[in-house]
């Protein structure tokens, strides 16, 4: 039987801020898909969290991915989500919806989806990581670290699946009318995928496929809601979806990745670089600069049930990850609002500084 994992987030508000969604905002989501979801046979089991102000659902299903009842049921409970942040005065109420009526896929609605369909393994073994106060380029670097580069990953010469290689999948998200990808092989082109994802900006990792067994091992949110909406409407936070243990890297393996605390573009106005910090399940955004952060959830599936969870960044090894983090960070603000503190222009979620830098153009003189 073919499962189908869907992760489907949307920011439709925070506490006293860009923080953590509230304890009625989230109840409303569980109840919504627990009655029109599993109540109704439509999905086989839920989970339901948040990182940051960003709530996320994950279903298992056999609809495939794409299928329209599953992204209806999530862009309903977002929006019955609303109503309630709407009632409680949450910040940023309905941030992330960028239309107010269904229309057959949330790709390009303002959510953010990962969907993976595979033939279960009799113990599949997952992992969602889901990041608040940053891009879908986040992923690159440890996406490459993890699935290219030996010195960091040497899975890749432990498993016999592994040294066949993978297929990255990566968008150009500047590309806005259609999705634009290209499709590179570790590890004959990975100078390619280097000279790709270099960018975290504008080239992102969508998928990663195994050579060996030709499945998908992962899946990336790659939304850019400013390209969506034109205009800025919060930080794309991105969620993924990556399957792992044999044939695939080791959960573990992948967990490791994110112990570099690298910067990421986000934060405070999603303006600004700061140093990616690993944080337990459901933890609200920092009040230091919003600091970027991602959660990690690993668990075991059978006949599509989530049959048990864990915390992949509650661990002492993971303290030491964040005071590293935030050191990075700490060390990157006394740049004050000078670039790399800064973003280039182009990326800054405001058009305010480019808006005064025209005005002052005109006191321009050219010298003679
Ligand atoms: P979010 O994209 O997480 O809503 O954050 C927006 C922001 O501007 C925080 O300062
Ligand atoms: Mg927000
Ligand atoms: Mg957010």
């Amino acid at each position: 039987m073919k499962i189908t994992l869907s992760a489907i987030k949307a920011d439709v508000g925070g506490v006293g801020g860009h923080s953590k969604p509230s304890p009625e905002l989230v109840a409303t989501i569980k109840n919504f898909v627990q009655k029109n979801g599993k109540d109704k046979g439509l999905v086989i089991d839920s989970y339901i969290g948040y990182t940051g102000d960003d709530t996320h659902i994950l279903l298992s299903h056999t609809k495939g991915p794409n299928n329209p009842d599953i992204h209806k049921l999530c862009f309903d409970a977002f929006m019955e989500a609303t109503k309630v942040a709407k009632e409680q005065g949450l910040y940023g109420a309905g941030q992330d919806l960028l239309k107010t009526s269904f229309s057959g896929n949330v790709k390009g609605m303002g959510p953010g989806v990962a969907e993976i369909e595979f033939e279960e393994r009799p113990n599949e073994a997952v992992l969602l990581i889901a990041a608040d106060k940053t891009e879908p380029g986040m992923f690159n670097l440890p996406l490459y670290y993890g699935f290219v580069e030996v010195s960091r990953s040497p899975g890749l010469i432990l498993s016999d699946d592994m040294r066949k290689g993978v297929k990255f999948t990566i968008m150009d998200v500047e590309h806005t009318e259609a999705d634009k990808i290209i499709e590179l092989k570790t590890p004959e082109e990975y100078v390619e995928i280097a000279s790709l994802l270099f960018n975290p900006h504008r080239f992102v990792v969508e998928k990663i496929h195994s050579r060996s067994t030709g499945e998908q091992i992962a899946s990336i949110s790659t939304t850019r809601l400013h390209n969506i909406s034109g205009k800025y409407s919060g930080k794309d936070d991105p969620i993924m979806i990556a399957r792992v243990q044999r044939p695939f890297l080791a959960t573990e393996e992948i967990g490791a990745m994110f112990k570099y605390a690298h910067y990421v573009a986000g934060d405070t106005r999603g303006s600004h670089n700061m140093a990616l910090m690993p944080v337990k399940l459901n933890s609200p955004a920092s009040v230091y600069y919003c600091n970027p952060i991602v959660t990690g959830l690993y668990f075991s599936m059978h006949n599509g049930k989530f049959t048990a969870t864990g915390d992949a960044f509650d661990d002492p090894v993971f303290d030491e990850v964040r005071r590293m983090a935030a050191q990075k960070s700490f060390a990157m603000r006394e740049q004050g609002f000078v670039m790399p503190a800064m973003l280039p222009m182009e990326e800054i979620e405001y058009t305010i500084l480019a808006d005064k830098i025209k005005e002052l153009g005109k006191r321009f003189i050219i010298r003679k």
